[in-house]
């Protein structure tokens, strides 16, 4: 199957089988691909939770509109933005670039001021709409490479993120909600995977200049 076929046979998810999981291996792929997503300076500014726990899942679900995803899915993805980006989070940053790559933190001089100046080109609040950003760019991601995998997903947004926060002590670890996905494998009977799809024509979707 192509992947334009593989995009089409995906859709969000809106019934999984909860008797259906991935395997370990299956989910670990699915977090490496994630791990690849592409970020601003490569900051990766954002936490992803996995999310398996029951008990968990249940006070969750009561956040999100008691959407029945968030119980029945094999797993709960939670993209949480960073919410303390400042100096110190960019030299670590550096300093990760100078240990992986065997360069000498001195030549990375130039680029640690531009991530430093990045940074603090914007205020606390406008640092964590950033972070979300590139945190829905990691959902692209996982959605597109589940939809590869052959593995289904529901993108989601209908949440309620400060409880989100609180349930999951989010704001102690310095991180905020931004966007949440299930994931595992379509329910028979999920009346929403017959549908088609509902896109704009190419002709008002892209500008060709
Ligand atoms: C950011 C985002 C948030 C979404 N939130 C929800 C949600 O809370 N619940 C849900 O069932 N679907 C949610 N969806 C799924 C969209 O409704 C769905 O992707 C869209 O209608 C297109 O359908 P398809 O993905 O099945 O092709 C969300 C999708 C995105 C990208």
């Amino acid at each position: 199957m192509s992947f334009i076929e593989k995009l089409n046979k995906r859709y969000a998810v809106k019934k999984f089988d909860d008797t259906k999981k991935l395997s370990a291996q299956q989910l670990d792929d699915l977090l490496t691909a994630v791990q690849l997503s592409p970020s601003c300076l490569g900051l990766q500014q954002y936490r992803i939770l996995v999310i398996e726990d029951q008990a968990t899942r249940e006070k969750l679900r009561g956040a999100a509109y008691n959407q029945q995803q968030i119980t029945q899915a094999s797993q709960l993805i939670v993209f949480a933005a960073e919410t303390n980006i400042d100096d110190a989070y960019g030299k670590k940053y550096i300093d990760r670039i100078a240990e992986t790559r065997g360069i000498d933190r001195a030549n990375l001089a130039q680029f640690e001021q531009a991530v430093l100046g990045t940074i603090n080109s914007r205020n606390p609040d406008d640092r964590v709409i950033w972070a979300q950003k590139q945190a829905y760019i990691a959902l692209g991601v996982l959605v597109s490479a589940a939809a590869d995998m052959g593995i289904d997903a529901c993108p989601m947004e209908g949440f309620a993120p400060e409880k989100f926060d609180e349930i999951l002590g989010l704001r102690e670890k310095g991180l905020t909600a931004s966007v949440i996905a299930t994931i595992g494998y379509r329910a028979e009977d999920d009346a929403y995977s017959k549908l088609v799809k509902v896109r704009k024509p190419k002709s008002e979707l892209f500008i060709h200049i």
